[in-house]
């Protein structure tokens, strides 16, 4: 690599790219909104790890600055990336493991204490548990090397295998629940047609390869089996309008955005063929921890003998935690739903709290957990990458989790 640890860049955080203009944003999202083409207008990738001259850094897409802007976060440290999860700048379960485990081999390769940053990356969000698994696999890769008698940088080489290896099989898993997802909407809904209402984002800004419930979206779009995709817009940071509306739009889907209060007057038209969400955490149990306002909408499904299909990889299955109870759900700051904030308009003379313009008086309270909880009896199926569990218990849960074990250790 030949980098030293002198060689190190001063800089913490630094954003490059051409910012799209508004106009540029929407002329995209039109043209491939409706031109029917499954292309895409820019190739920009959530995360990479580059190598440049200065020194490894891990390259972010900020996921706050869109659909407005295309800006990519470059972190030379463990702190900044913590930052960057916390910011929300990179998210979405998957794509946290996938980051937590970069950004230990970023502080191995640039010789920070690998210890401190690994505790510090596994706690910057407690809901997905791929955060703290992600960074485990890279901080043992890390630990095993040197107890097997490596150097530091040969440890640090090892933790950067761990997090590729972990970026591909999240790629793969992502094809593979696309693929089973496909079969049981099939199954679910014969003859196609599906109008699919989804919630948060879940595609490839949230994954090493198309995402979770969104992959399934895009599989059935591009077999010609999607007649609609509703889009939740995700109150309170707006994560299905910003971010899945973006990604519909540039696969050329159809699709619709929604407030989620509308959701429910969907269900009673009879809009909704089936739900298909993602999650952050599922316990062994079968409960399924995803973006707040996921467990009404199982509510609604359930009321209305819609399918509530929930697409996760093996890595999202925690069977350390027993039950929904025992989730630690994250409380985020108040002013995110107390304030709106437009991806990168700047607001003149803003509030103190949050930066963004006032939306409640002055000082009141909000209620904001990031999560809910959905039982396992309100979910149809789960997807996985290793097969269907349906109905969800504990013991098929179970089974599809060894299943992957085999895989990866036999
Ligand atoms: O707070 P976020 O934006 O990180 O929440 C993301 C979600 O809730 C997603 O639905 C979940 O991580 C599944 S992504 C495949």
């Amino acid at each position: 690599m030949g980098w030293s640890w002198n060689d190190r860049p001063r800089y913490g955080l630094r954003t490059f790219n051409c910012p799209l203009d508004r106009g540029q944003t929407d002329r995209m999202a039109d043209q491939y909104a409706y031109s029917g083409d499954d292309k895409r207008p820019t190739e920009i990738p959530a995360i990479r790890w580059e190598e440049p001259p200065e020194g490894p850094v891990l390259v972010l897409l900020d996921q706050t600055r869109l659909p407005a802007e295309e800006v990519e976060l470059v972190c030379t440290d463990a702190s900044t990336l913590v930052e960057a999860i916390r910011s929300l700048a990179v998210r979405g379960a998957p794509l946290l493991g996938i980051a937590g485990a970069y950004g230990v081999a970023l502080a191995a390769v640039r010789g920070f204490d690998v210890d401190e940053a690994a505790t510090a990356l596994a706690t910057a969000r407690p809901t997905a548990v791929n955060l703290a698994l992600g960074v485990r696999r890279a901080h043992s890769a890390h630990e095993a090397a040197l107890a097997e008698g490596g150097d530091v940088r040969q440890a640090a080489s090892a933790a950067l295998a761990a997090a590729r290896q972990l970026h591909r099989e999240d790629a793969e898993a992502s094809a593979r629940m696309a693929e089973h997802g496909v079969t049981l909407l099939d199954e679910l809904l014969p003859g196609g047609g599906h109008r699919i209402l989804t919630h948060c984002n879940t595609g490839s800004l949230v994954s090493g390869g198309e995402g979770t419930a969104f992959a399934v979206a895009l599989a059935a779009h591009r077999a010609g089996r999607l007649r609609r995709l509703w889009v939740d817009e995700t109150r309170p940071l707006l994560q299905g309008a910003r971010l899945t509306a973006y990604e519909a739009a540039r696969s050329g889907m159809a699709y619709t955005l929604l407030t989620d209060n509308a959701a429910g007057s969907l269900f009673a038209a009879g809009e909704v063929d089936a739900v298909l969400i993602g999650a952050d955490r599922i316990t062994a149990d079968g409960s399924v921890a995803n973006k707040v306002g996921s467990y009404p909408l199982a509510v609604l499904a359930r009321y209305h003998h819609v399918p509530f299909i929930v697409v996760a990889p093996v890595t999202t299955v925690d069977p350390d935690t027993p039950d929904g109870a025992s989730i630690e759900v994250e409380q985020r700051p108040g002013h995110e739903v107390t304030e709106v904030v437009a991806p990168q308009v700047p607001v003149a003379g803003a509030a103190e709290a949050g930066g963004g313009i006032p939306v409640a008086p002055l000082g009141t309270q909000a209620y904001n957990p990031a999560f809910d909880v959905t039982p396992p009896e309100l979910v149809t199926a789960i997807v996985t990458e290793e097969g269907v569990v349906s109905p969800v218990t504990a013991e098929a849960l179970a089974e599809v989790c060894a299943r992957s074990r085999r895989v990866t250790t036999g």
